[in-house]
């Protein structure tokens, strides 16, 4: 427990990130009420549109607080023209920076649906899959894979004739990732919701990649730690449908970097859409959270957009930040936070667009406030 609070670094990016990043720094204000704030935040500018202004992605400073914040809190980054003289996205020092710099090497993405959340499919909403079936949580590696930066092109006379991108798996990496894990399977206080099983499922390609066959090899090596966890195995393609067809089986899953990105996308859809999905970044000393929706530049400055991926970030914050820290009043928080979200979904009216309602991306955050404030004190 930290008494002069929590440091975190905010970081609003750009698009439609400031606007739910503004309601997500409401939420804290209104847990807070009361009492001495056990964080305090700082905001800095940074991203493309930053870049476009200014010919640099952030400031030395802003770059700086992410390493010494207790926690980082991301919006969003992306920008349509705002591109870095060699191609990349202007504000990837912000995401995949922060991954390599900070060495945050889990990429742990929550993928519950709360009543009263629908799915969009085909331009309509469904209550396809029901709550009760979906509770797991992916985690993805998150600095090497077809993610390393090992790539580039072959060029003559100006002309590309070949582009490579290297996949690496290292003994480290795949470790350290499987091992948290297979941590996060023994500690979750719930199993598969089919059978309430605790089981890991490692999802790779290791039919066909040597990377994932080492990864799998790596898997059973460190599951001989954890025996009470159940072992289970998917190859990517299968799990697609998998997933979809029976999500109550799945509990935790891993899986490496690329294939990671994708089936994370795919399980958004069971949550309700992305406008539900957080992710948080995680290291040994380091953390940064995040809606993963991106910056949505087509809803900029429209008050529209779904904010409580951001509020679920803000959950899995503080969830980290008790954790890391055992500071059971942060514990406290987050249980309220998540009981008022919980309400507030279960509560049909209160929907956004992407859920097809109205309601705005302010008002949603003003919902959730009034809910904690009836929720009482932690
Ligand atoms: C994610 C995103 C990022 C990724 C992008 C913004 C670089 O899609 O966090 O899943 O590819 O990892
Ligand atoms: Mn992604």
């Amino acid at each position: 427990m930290k008494e002069a609070g929590y440091a975190v670094a905010v970081y609003p990016g750009d698009g439609t990130g400031p606007e739910v990043i503004r309601e997500g720094e409401k939420i804290l204000a209104t847990l807070a009420e009361g009492g001495p704030a056990p964080w305090h935040l700082t905001t800095y500018p940074g991203g493309g549109q930053y870049y476009l202004a200014s010919g640099r992605e952030w400031e030395p400073e802003a770059e700086a607080a992410a390493a010494q914040a207790d926690a980082i809190l991301l919006g969003a980054v992306g920008w349509p023209g705002a591109l870095l003289p060699n191609g990349d996205i202007a504000g990837r020092a912000l995401v995949l920076g922060l991954r390599e710099n900070l060495d945050l090497y889990a990429n742990v993405r929550p993928c519950k649906l709360y009543p009263g959340v629908r799915h969009r499919i085909s331009g309509a909403y469904h209550e396809v899959w029901s709550p009760r079936n979906v509770d797991m949580v992916i985690v993805r590696e998150n600095t090497e894979g077809l993610y390393t930066p090992a790539r580039g092109r072959l060029t003559r006379a100006r002309e590309t004739e070949v582009a490579v991108d290297t996949r690496l798996i290292t003994r480290k990496g795949a470790e350290r990732v499987i091992r948290y894990a297979f941590e996060l399977a023994r500690h979750r206080p719930r199993g598969a919701p089919e059978d309430g099983k605790k089981r890991l499922t490692c999802v790779d390609k290791s039919n066909v990649l040597e990377g994932c066959r080492f990864f799998r090899e790596t898997f059973d090596r460190v599951a001989r730690d954890y025996p009470e966890i159940e072992r289970d195995y998917a190859y990517v393609d299968a799990f697609t449908q998998w997933l979809v067809r029976n999500p109550e089986r799945y509990n935790v899953v891993v899986a490496p970097n690329m294939m990671g990105d994708i089936i994370t996308d795919l399980a958004a859809v069971l949550q309700g859409g992305m406008g539900f999905a957080s992710g948080g970044n995680i290291g040994d000393h380091h953390a940064m959270f995040e809606p993963v929706h991106g910056s949505a530049p087509k809803y900029a400055g429209k008050d529209q957009v779904n904010p409580f991926a951001t509020f679920f970030a803000v959950e899995q914050m503080l969830r980290w930040l008790a954790d890391r820290h055992h500071d059971s009043r942060l514990v406290r928080q987050a249980d309220r936070l998540e009981r008022a979200i919980a309400s507030v979904l279960a509560d049909g009216s209160a929907r956004t667009y992407d859920q097809g309602g109205h309601l705005s991306t302010t008002a949603a955050g003003d919902r959730l406030a009034a809910a904690i404030r009836s929720e009482g004190a932690a």
